[in-house]
């Protein structure tokens, strides 16, 4: 199902045939240094994964991280969405793309593309986000999506950035 359209990309619920490709998404080392290592090991790991974490996100929020595709190809290239995570009173942005998609402008756009769904389409009022300080990428993304920073957070055991609107 197809959720939210930009420029470029298409954002979709992933479904169980996308494990191939969230197996290499989560296996890949800028995924596992700059978000977790989600334990992902093999096909059916990401399948459970798709299934206990994506799914499970859009049937409980109506939302979640989306699979987000090249429009040009159908390529996918990363996720893409929101998040509600019970430690914060509100969704933040996450996003994680193939190293070999980065530097196109791709995180900016799916990320405005999914800010703006959330707002207009789900009545969001608030969206934060969280990165590490060492992700400069992923603090370049927040700053140039109109977030600002000026607190550290403790999140699963280290500190963050908490990046929030206006
Ligand atoms: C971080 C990440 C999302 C960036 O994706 P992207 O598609 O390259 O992002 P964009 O092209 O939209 O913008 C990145 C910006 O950061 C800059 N950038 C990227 N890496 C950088 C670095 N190490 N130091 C400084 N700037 C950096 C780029 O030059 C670009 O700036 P520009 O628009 O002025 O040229 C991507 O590298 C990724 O998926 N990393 C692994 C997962 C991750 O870290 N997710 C975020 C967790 S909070």
């Amino acid at each position: 199902m197809q959720i939210v359209q930009t420029e470029r990309l298409s954002l979709h619920h992933a479904t169980l045939d996308d494990a191939a490709f969230i197996y290499d998404l989560l296996t890949d080392q800028t995924f596992i240094d700059n978000i977790a290592d989600k334990g992902v090991r093999n096909l059916d790991d990401a399948r459970a994964y798709i299934n206990e974490s994506l799914i499970k996100s859009y049937n409980t929020h109506g939302f979640g991280l989306f699979l987000t595709k090249l429009k040009s190809d159908g390529t996918p290239i990363g996720l893409c969405g929101l998040i509600k995570r019970d430690v914060f009173d509100y969704p933040d942005v996450g996003y994680a793309f193939l190293p070999q998609y980065a530097g196109q402008g791709y995180a900016t756009e799916a990320a405005k593309g999914a800010m703006t769904y959330g707002r207009d389409e789900l009545g969001i009022k608030r969206i934060i986000a969280i990165t590490s300080p060492d992700n400069k990428g992923s603090i370049k993304v927040l700053e140039k999506l109109g977030l600002h920073t000026n607190k550290t957070i403790d999140f699963m055991d280290s500190e963050n950035l908490l990046f929030e609107p206006d």
